[in-house]
């Protein structure tokens, strides 16, 4: 029997990937799951663990939500409107529940952990609340709920990695696929609600993280992202102060396990993220700049370019020390791409201290950015200790500044990039028309161009003729490898 999970994106929040429909061959039990994810590409990521516990036991799957019997809603709560799409979600579904009784309807990820058991108890919106640990109790919580009682499982753990986890493939293209190499952060950024739904970060087994990696290339995976809140701050068998665990084993840094990974094959393709500014290393630099297959880009959210509001954000480094860090990448990798993140109107932002974020972004010149209006989050430090007092509209209408300042670097960016002749791993059939495909290059930029005699999964060089703001047009002119 075919089964199938359905991963919907959500457009605003997600980083990374799309829909996603998986076959799987696993005997039923016979009640049919369907999963749902929303946010960051860690909650995808968690949704393949999940998908891999529940069919493991026997569970069916289904891609179409109307047929389900349990559905399970992996959320995030990183603003408050990614919140708030996912109570109306929830709403829509307890009304089902009205039609279909035995309808079984739980949350699992972000909101999970911040809510507890509110949803389930005050607002009675689901059945089940699983936090971001807690998703090998999956199975025992939702026979419980079967047998007709409330299941809640938040506990966070120090240790939980799912190491010994194979996801269950989600991503329909199978040619890109999320790997995590660290959970829960430690960093308390003050505008930040992970550190308290994801909670303390721990680092995976270096190994369990290269054999996956050699598993989806043998399974035909041509790219893995190797996922973490903080990626530079990944160390094994190592203190955070740096001191080593246990002597007689070895200790693995970040730029180590990109080196290992890095190995396995030219033909996989490495990318990774996120990096933070106060941790990522000039080692880690040089691993990129050695590797051809460690793909040029780095994601270095910035969030203001104001020292003073850095200082209040609990960032950790200075408007100099990102732009040391800039240079740092720009001497070592040469034609590095690198991205970042923007928030406006953060507690107490000036015009003044906005305006050093517009100055960052002109002397910057980052090849795209992921921006937000401040949403102010319960419990982190910025809500118990300044107030949320920059008023909506000076909020928006600096986003609408950075945005269209981004709008402006980016396509002068990719402007650039005309004449140059860029390698494209292809994804798939562009979105737009049936006759183009398109795929990422090094830099992470999208790149379309006419069908030919190549397919998803070939590596192809393509010149590059024309461009939007966010994507690069251009024609095949050598195919390097075809799966075909
Ligand atoms: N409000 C707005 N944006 C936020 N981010 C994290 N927390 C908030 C918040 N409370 C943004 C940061 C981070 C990205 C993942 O989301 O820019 O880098
Ligand atoms: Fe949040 Fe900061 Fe950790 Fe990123 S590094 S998850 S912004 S606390």
């Amino acid at each position: 029997m075919t089964k199938a999970i359905e991963l919907n994106k959500d457009i605003d929040e997600a980083r990374q990937g799309e829909a996603t429909v998986i076959a799987t061959n696993k005997k039923t039990v016979g009640r049919k799951l369907y999963v749902e994810s929303y946010g960051c590409a860690m909650n995808f990521a968690d949704s393949e663990v999940v998908a891999s516990i529940l069919t493991e036991k026997g569970y069916a799957t289904t891609a179409d939500v109307d047929e389900a019997d349990i559905i399970l809603i992996n959320t995030c709560s990183i603003r408050e409107n990614a919140e708030s799409r996912v109570r109306k979600r929830l709403t829509n579904f307890k009304n089902r529940k009205k039609r279909q009784p035995n309808l079984v309807v739980g949350i699992l990820g972000c909101m999970a952990e911040r809510l507890k058991t509110s949803l389930l108890e005050e607002e009675k919106l689901v059945d089940l609340v699983v936090g971001p640990d807690a998703y090998r109790d999956l199975p025992g919580l939702i026979e419980e709920v079967e047998g007709g009682q409330k299941a809640v499982n938040v506990l966070l753990s120090r240790e939980e990695t799912y190491a010994d986890i194979t996801p269950v493939r989600l991503d329909k293209k199978g040619i890109s696929s999320f790997v995590s190499i660290t959970r829960g952060c430690d960093n308390m950024c003050s505008f930040c609600v992970v550190p308290f739904t994801r909670g303390r970060e721990r680092s995976r087994d270096p190994q369990t993280i290269y054999n996956e990696c050699k598993e989806l290339l043998a399974s035909g995976y041509k790219e893995v992202t190797l996922l973490g809140q903080n990626v530079d701050s990944y160390r094994w068998n190592m203190t955070s102060k740096g001191e080593i665990k246990d002597s007689s084993k070895p200790t693995t840094n970040f730029a180590q396990l990109m080196e290992m990974v890095a190995g396995i094959s030219p033909e996989l393709r490495i990318r990774f993220s996120t990096s933070h500014p106060k941790d990522m290393t000039d080692e880690v630099l040089e691993v990129i700049a050695k590797h051809d297959n460690i793909c040029n880009y780095i994601h270095l959210p910035v969030q203001s370019g104001n020292s003073d509001v850095l200082k209040r954000m609990n960032r950790g480094y200075t408007r100099e020390w990102y732009i040391d860090r800039v240079n740092a990448i720009r001497r070592i990798i040469p034609d590095c791409a690198i991205t970042t993140d923007i928030i406006t109107g953060f507690c107490d932002e000036t015009d003044a201290e906005h305006e050093d974020t517009m100055s960052l972004m002109r002397e910057m010149k980052w090849d795209f950015a992921y921006m937000y209006k401040y949403s102010e989050r319960p419990k982190t430090l910025a809500e118990r200790k300044f107030e949320d007092n920059v008023p909506d509209e000076v909020k928006g209408a600096r986003l609408t500044e950075v945005i269209d300042l981004q709008q402006k670097n980016s396509l002068e960016i990719n402007q650039r990039q005309i004449g140059n002749i860029n390698k494209v791993l292809i994804e798939g059939t562009s979105k737009k028309s049936e006759d183009f495909l398109s795929g990422r290059d090094d830099h992470n930029t999208k790149v379309v161009f006419p069908k030919g005699n190549f397919g998803k999964g070939d590596y192809v060089m393509v010149k590059i003729k024309d461009c939007t703001t966010a994507t690069l047009l251009g024609e095949v002119v050598e195919i390097l490898e075809s799966t075909n």
